[in-house]
């Protein structure tokens, strides 16, 4: 139980299921939190692509055709007096620009950030970084790599210290699926198509397949474990295809799995390769069983550090903003 200190305000641009299951859990939770955490978190305002609602205390948000036109951000986190800017809006290329600019903007303004949105930690990592640190301000980027499963968190400050010198992850639970149901005789059509039937696919899975979204998930592990600009890194990635069955079978034929491993190496700079590795009993990449994600970080001294579990998920990625936005606002002394 800590000491109330304060309220932190948000101000959260994009109103998915991501941004809905955040403000939702804030709504909810707020009191339970506070006296946990030692700050009260409150939505003031929220954005979408072309409209916005301001909130009062503890008010719902309002139907969608009772918003009002987008105003400007920076207005926006003056008059709301925010201490958070939480992204979730899509990370596509075209919303890569204005994704950099707001955050620049919240930061610029004192503002902490805390994303779930990718694209534009890809591309605008040293500009981010340079004026959140000009403003002695922080970017959390929990549910940008892997929702609900903290590797980020390991990545950036659990592990400082303890000599981790690489990074062999499946941080994408479609591909890990679709890997065993082939193992199993499934086509790979079939296969994508259970994973859509359980939920874990988009209706798109090519990025999940073709490796770009653990490879995206490592580039930024990486930055935050060795501070690589994700920006300078080259992407080698083996795509799970329909010559992936026969593989993923002879595998599984010796009692070993074949995983999409993404991998980073200290001693190779800038450099992630997404490749399809039997894993064996033993290995925390061969225990995965369906959709389940886990990193491991090599670490020779202090031995493997494995992370695994958390929901892939629109709630577990809207619960690790808001372990973020929790993080950059609660009061922190002692053991806190
Ligand atoms: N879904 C997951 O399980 C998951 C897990 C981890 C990370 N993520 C990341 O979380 C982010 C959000 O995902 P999502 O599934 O909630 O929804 P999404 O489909 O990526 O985002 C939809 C929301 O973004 C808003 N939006 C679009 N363009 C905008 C703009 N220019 N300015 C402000 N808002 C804009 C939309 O506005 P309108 O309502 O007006 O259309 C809508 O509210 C994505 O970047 C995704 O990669 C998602």
């Amino acid at each position: 139980m800590s000491e109330i200190s304060g309220r932190a305000d948000v101000v959260l641009s994009g109103y998915g299921p991501v941004g809905r299951s955040f403000v939702e859990h804030l709504g909810r939770e707020r009191d339970a939190l506070a006296r946990r955490h030692g700050v009260r978190l409150r939505v003031a305002a929220v954005r979408a692509s072309a409209t916005q609602c301001l909130l009062r205390d503890g008010e719902p948000v309002p139907p969608r055709p009772a918003w009002g036109p987008l105003t400007s951000l920076a207005e926006m986190l003056d008059r709301t007096g925010a201490r958070v800017f939480a992204q979730a809006v899509p990370s596509s290329p075209e919303l890569r620009e204005q994704a950099a600019a707001e955050a620049l903007i919240a930061l610029g303004r004192d503002v902490h950030v805390v994303t779930a949105t990718k694209s534009h930690l890809l591309s605008h990592w040293r500009q981010l970084d340079g004026v959140a640190r000009a403003h002695d301000r922080t970017i959390r980027i929990s549910g940008a790599t892997g929702a609900a499963l903290p590797a980020g968190d390991l990545a950036r400050a659990g592990l400082r210290g303890l000599g981790c010198d690489s990074i062999r992850a499946c941080p994408n639970g479609t591909v890990t699926f679709v890997l065993d149901r082939l193992a199993e005789g499934a086509s790979l059509r079939d296969a994508v198509r259970a994973a859509r039937r359980r939920g874990i696919a988009e209706a798109d899975p090519s990025s999940d397949l073709s490796g770009d979204d653990s490879a995206t998930k490592t580039r930024l592990l990486a930055a935050l474990a060795w501070g690589w600009d994700p920006a300078e890194v080259r992407v080698d990635a083996v795509p799970v295809d329909d010559g992936a069955g026969p593989v993923a079978r002879h595998a599984a034929d010796r009692g070993r799995r074949l995983r999409a491993v993404a991998v980073a190496r200290a001693d190779e700079p800038l450099v992630v390769r997404v490749e399809l590795s039997e894993t064996e009993p033993g290995d925390p990449l061969h225990a995965l069983a369906g959709p389940e994600k886990a990193v491991v970080f090599g670490c020779p001294d202090a031995g493997d550090v494995v992370v695994s579990g958390g929901r892939s998920s629109p709630l577990g990625a809207a619960l690790a903003m808001v372990k973020d936005t929790i993080e950059v606002t609660a009061p922190r002394a002692g053991f806190a």
